[in-house]
């Protein structure tokens, strides 16, 4: 049994890669996300999985799918992947990191930027017929030269954004994560600080942490009580990192100015969400890596990842470090 199950369409190149390599490639092309007994169904008959979308790999996918012994995501998040189980079952998992930095954090800026002169809503008055007359009183956001960015994850994506604001608005960084970032601090002279500091002190407050237990849910009410009345949050990470009830109430009542996300929780956000009526939000369907370079690097990555591990090779992109020690 030489077989690929791939779970949405990907780049002709990376399925050729895996076909060249000897393997058959099964592609799931639906624009529906499979359930999990579904996704156990397709995997019959297969050897490896390139996971692409919401798909959760529990003990419950791995004890029902023995013949899986590879499963390489196309995604550098991996928080739908028990990665314990995955180990105790044998079956190696990749990711898909860094080729999707820079596509991120330019979503991550362009949403910081988009909030600060609201122009997904100002793009909706014109489309309803309101740009009338000049009115200098009117439609003004913020600037954020020289403000203070504040990055929750400051990681590969996190340096990406930070980078940015440093060099093109002259941003002041502080960060909080589990660990110090010493190119950071050297490079962008960032600087650490606690969570409680991140909130108080950051006039635009970027989120590029992974979902985990510590951080599901972390900006709830008490965390946006304690930002600042101009703070834009944004949030290009995983939307159950935020509190979505909590942080429409935190823009309803001003508590804080604005935000800017790339997820949601759940995702899709439904078409009625008040987030989409508001002055100071824009929201964008999850594209942080999609652009046509990225998603291709992103694509061969994870083809050369399954490949490897269904060789025998070790995965080149392993999530687990310990994976292949005492092997
Ligand atoms: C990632 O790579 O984790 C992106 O968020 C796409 O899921």
């Amino acid at each position: 049994m030489k077989k690929v199950l791939i779970t949405r369409r990907i780049s002709d190149n990376a399925v050729n890669l895996i076909k060249e390599a000897g393997y058959e490639v099964t592609v799931y092309a639906e624009s529906k996300d499979l359930t999990q007994q579904q996704l156990i169904e397709m995997c019959e008959g297969h050897c490896g999985l390139l996971s692409v979308g919401p798909n959760q790999l529990d003990a419950n996918f791995f004890k029902s799918c023995p013949q899986i012994k590879a499963v390489a995501l196309m995604s550098v998040g991996y928080d739908k992947v028990d990665i314990a189980a995955a180990t105790k079952f044998d079956v190696p998992i990749s990711n898909t990191p860094d080729v999707l930095n820079e596509a991120t954090a330019d979503i991550a800026f362009l949403l910081m930027l988009s909030v600060a002169r609201k122009t997904f809503y100002m793009h909706k008055t014109i489309e309803r017929g309101e740009w009338t007359f000049f009115d200098p009183l009117k439609n003004l956001g913020q600037e954020i030269y020289g403000k203070t960015l504040g990055v929750f994850g400051l990681g590969r994506i996190g340096f990406e954004m930070a980078k940015k604001a440093k060099y093109a608005y002259g941003m002041n960084i502080i960060y909080h994560n589990r660990n110090k970032n010493a190119k950071a601090e050297k490079q962008l002279k960032a600087q650490y600080v606690s969570f409680d500091e991140l909130l108080e002190q950051s006039d635009v407050l970027s989120v590029h942490a992974n979902l985990s237990d510590e951080t599901k849910g972390i900006f709830n009410r008490s965390a946006f009580e304690k930002m600042r009345p101009n703070a834009i949050f944004i949030n290009a990470a995983r939307g159950a990192i935020h509190n979505e009830n909590d942080l429409i109430k935190a823009l309803q009542d001003q508590t804080i100015w604005g935000a800017g996300l790339d997820v949601t929780n759940p995702e899709p956000m439904k078409k009625d969400n008040p987030l989409l009526q508001m002055e100071n939000v824009c929201v964008l369907p999850h594209i942080g890596s999609a652009t046509e370079e990225t998603r291709e690097k992103m694509a061969i990555m994870a083809a050369e990842n399954v490949v490897a591990a269904l060789k025998g090779e070790q995965m080149p992109q392993i999530i687990d470090p310990g994976f292949y020690l005492d092997k």
